[in-house]
């Protein structure tokens, strides 16, 4: 009996003590577990005499009984402190959030995005290629073979004599048509590389390659997915000029020039006067790509064009100079809103 008593003594005045719920469960487990003292009590009734068992076992499972309302007490009052600190410590002042200052997208990103968001309304899909490129893709799998005068527009960071920096993203066109049979409809974003440095060339740039093959495309279909893009980025009124050109990918080739944003056709500052100003590159896929990356050239036609990201940014928000995108000056990056 005075270990009982002992015990409840002991119980309810470590229980009086504990401040966490976790204390609280090992206390429960010391005294009320399956191995627990109290349980120990009990099984210890058969080795006393029999007369003394039923007074013994009631006295025992009277001090359970206490004890698990006690701890239940204990528990239900450990939980509200529990609430209350955390609802005192975890006070969030929901005015506060207006405090905040708000990033914004860079105007690479962004303009980048809403060419991208064009496209993809008119069912292109988007691919990503690697910039560390081979020669092969980004050259000899586009018609320019080694000491091919179009390569000297395109001098870039080699990494081995094989190995390079993209210049273009145009090797997308190449590794999607040795994978996949028309009808083709994609577009590649991404950064590209050249040797270059001044106010309108950066060493790395953004191009958005896009490429259509399937039966019967035309440059019609080039031609009309341009307009679209153009007026959706420059306005309803403004037109697209295709002047003859030449890449060793393309046949025929076109540099495409829309009316001057700045000064609507007329002639200004921004297009020399001649109210023109010059976007992309493009043209009908040479048969001769077609046909080396396994695609019948006579039975699928396709067009593709690749347009620089930072030059539709400079013509759209009137950007002098290309070296200002990649500055960080935040007086700069701040005036390209939310
Ligand atoms: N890749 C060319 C360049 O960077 C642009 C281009 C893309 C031209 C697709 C024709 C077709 O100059």
């Amino acid at each position: 009996m005075s270990k009982i008593m002992e015990m409840e003594v002991v119980c309810l005045s470590t229980l009086n003590e504990c401040t966490s719920l976790q204390s609280l469960q090992e206390l429960k487990v010391r005294f009320l577990g399956k191995t627990g003292e109290l349980t120990g009590l009990l099984k210890s009734i058969k080795d006393l005499p029999p007369e003394e068992r039923p007074t013994f076992g009631a006295k025992v499972n009277e001090l359970r009984n206490k004890l698990e309302s006690a701890f239940a007490e204990k528990q239900s009052q450990l939980k509200e402190q529990e609430l209350q600190r955390r609802l005192r410590d975890e006070k969030v002042d929901v005015s506060l959030v207006n405090m905040q200052p708000w990033g914004a997208l860079h105007p690479v990103t962004l303009v980048e995005k809403t060419i991208s968001d064009l496209l993809i309304a008119m069912g292109f899909e988007v691919l990503a290629g690697p910039e560390i490129e081979s020669d092969w893709y980004n050259f000899q799998a586009l018609n320019i073979p080694a000491d091919h005068p179009a390569r000297d527009m395109q001098d870039t960071f080699y990494i081995t004599d094989s190995i390079l920096l993209r210049t273009q993203t145009s090797p997308m066109q190449a590794r999607l048509m040795e994978k996949k049979q028309p009808p083709i409809k994609m577009i590649c974003p991404g950064k590209v590389f050249r040797s270059d440095s001044d106010a309108s060339h950066s060493p790395v740039f953004h191009q958005i390659e896009g490429l259509v093959v399937d039966e019967n495309i035309t440059l019609c279909d080039l031609k009309g997915t341009l307009e679209y893009l153009a007026s959706n980025l420059f306005g309803p009124d403004t037109q697209v000029r295709f002047r003859p050109s030449y890449f060793p990918f393309t046949e025929p080739s076109v540099e495409v020039d829309l009316t001057c944003s700045n000064c609507g056709g007329k002639g200004c500052s921004l297009c020399k006067g001649t109210g023109w100003i010059e976007v992309l590159g493009a043209g009908m896929v040479n048969p001769v790509v077609l046909e080396s990356c396994g695609i019948d050239s006579k039975k699928y036609t396709g067009y593709a064009f690749g347009l620089g990201v930072e030059r539709i940014a400079m013509i759209k928000y009137g950007i002098p100079d290309i070296r200002l995108f990649y500055e960080c000056d935040l007086r700069f990056l701040k005036q390209f809103g939310k």
